[in-house]
């Protein structure tokens, strides 16, 4: 019975001590917070004022660092307040806890304008301060030496100082190649395609965004594939996330006949490549391996009457096609009227007017056109929205064997 009672007791001191043991009961200083206090951080504005602070044991969690500085913040102004909080002592060993002395240190040069007793407790991995509030403001106690890398750079330590590094992942780094469908290794060029020709690229970091895959081909491929005549794919695997940026060769042939460094970089959900501009001709880089979409048909091209589906789904549009025809025609007969009655010897020349309705107007287009409008301002008075319809509609009169079709 009594050891029973002994175990009891034992653990009920056990359960009090741990449960006050500084290094499992802490507050942890919130993040935004952490990393303004780095010593790197200049004061300007002043933001931080440690006189609400809440008595009681802190861990600092930043990547910005969890020390409080060991020497002077010469002239304060840093740690995002004016009156820089450092620590006038050393640390303590694991598991023993320490009274120091922090030192708020002042523009005027004074190290130590204001001192306050706080305690510390090396945990081993990790310290906990037992902080108290200062005043006046503005104090604030500091905690590492880090800063936040540059816009477009990263670090191992979570993207702070130090080693911060170029980021082929930073979206600000690399540019987005769309469409560029046909670099698929499963694309055949064909005779009436222009080659893609990288002598044209311009050297960079690149992201491919393409229904036919976004990733370089790293099989051989043989002639003619890629939508070029010698197209490249990468002797290698793609890297892993952690191996950050990886050096590659891309071939030409499976022999590797000529060969081009690029770099790689894995950013978890999609891939980024370093390509170099090539020295020669009619050759690019493979990028995805599935079949380029049938721009008519969506689907397979084995199925005929597809397009005729197409325009079943909408029955609208043989509605409108129809009204067109049917005021196409009656405007054209009105117009016929009036070219037979009122011209004779200009009438060739206005009829040849905007043949070509896919490209803008040529300059001799421009000068049919004034001269129609010039015309129709000769007739009697007509209204202008006439005048616009006219130009298209009129195309129609041109004979189908006019030299003004290409
Ligand atoms: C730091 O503490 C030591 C010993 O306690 C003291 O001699 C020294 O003056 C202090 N430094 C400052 C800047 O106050
Ligand atoms: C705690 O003290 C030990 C030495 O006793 C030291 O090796 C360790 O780095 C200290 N921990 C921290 C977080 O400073
Ligand atoms: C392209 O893909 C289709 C369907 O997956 C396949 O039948 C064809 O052989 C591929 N062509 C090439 C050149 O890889
Ligand atoms: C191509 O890359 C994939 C993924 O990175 C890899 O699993 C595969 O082994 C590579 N193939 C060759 C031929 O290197
Ligand atoms: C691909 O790279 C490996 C290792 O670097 C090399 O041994 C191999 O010969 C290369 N393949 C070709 C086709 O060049």
């Amino acid at each position: 019975m009594e050891k029973i009672l002994k175990l009891f007791v034992i653990l009920f001191i056990r359960f009090l001590t741990t449960k006050c043991d500084p290094c499992l009961t802490y507050k942890v200083l919130d993040t935004p917070d952490a990393i303004t206090r780095s010593v790197a951080n200049a004061a300007y504005p002043s933001t931080l004022c440690d006189n609400t602070l809440e008595a009681g044991w802190y861990r600092v969690t930043s990547y910005a660092g969890e020390r409080m500085p060991t020497e002077c913040v010469i002239g304060g102004n840093r740690c995002g307040t004016s009156y820089s909080i450092w620590m006038n002592g050393t640390y303590p060993d694991a598991g023993v806890v320490k009274t120091v002395e922090a030192c708020a240190a002042h523009s005027d040069g004074d190290c130590c304008k204001y001192s306050y007793d706080i305690e510390v407790k090396n945990c081993t991995d990790y310290l906990v301060y037992n902080l108290i509030p200062v005043s006046p403001c503005y104090q604030a106690y500091c905690f590492g030496t880090e800063l936040k890398c540059p816009e477009g750079e990263t670090s191992d330590n979570g993207g702070f100082t130090p080693e911060c590094e170029f980021d082929p992942c930073h979206s600000s780094n690399y540019e987005i190649l769309v469409g560029e469908i046909k670099r698929s290794s499963n694309y055949t060029l064909q005779d009436n395609d222009v080659a893609i020709e990288d002598s044209r690229l311009t050297t960079g970091w690149y992201k491919i965004d393409s229904v036919t895959g976004n990733d370089i081909v790293n099989d051989s491929v043989s002639m003619m594939q890629c939508g070029t005549l010698y197209p490249l794919w990468m002797n290698g695997s793609i890297p892993d996330v952690s191996e950050k940026t990886i050096d590659r060769k891309v071939c030409y042939s499976s022999n590797c006949d000529w060969e081009f460094d690029i770099k790689v970089r894995n950013c978890g959900n999609y891939r980024t490549y370093y390509l170099t501009q090539l020295n020669v001709d009619k050759s690019a880089y493979c990028f995805g391996t599935l079949p380029v979409p049938d721009p008519t048909t969506t689907t397979a091209r084995s199925r005929p009457g597809k397009d005729y589906n197409d325009t079943e789904d909408k029955p609208y549009i043989w509605v409108i096609v129809a009204i067109l025809a049917v005021l196409s025609a009656i405007l054209l007969t009105i117009l016929l009227v009036k070219f037979v009655l009122q011209r004779t010897s200009q009438k060739r020349s206005v009829s040849c007017v905007s043949v070509q309705k896919t490209y803008p107007p040529s300059y001799e287009e421009t000068l049919q056109n004034d001269k129609i409008k010039q015309l129709q301002k000769n007739q009697t008075e007509r209204p202008y929205v006439l005048e616009h319809q006219f130009i298209p509609i009129d195309s129609m009169l041109v004979p189908p064997n006019s030299t003004y079709y290409a």
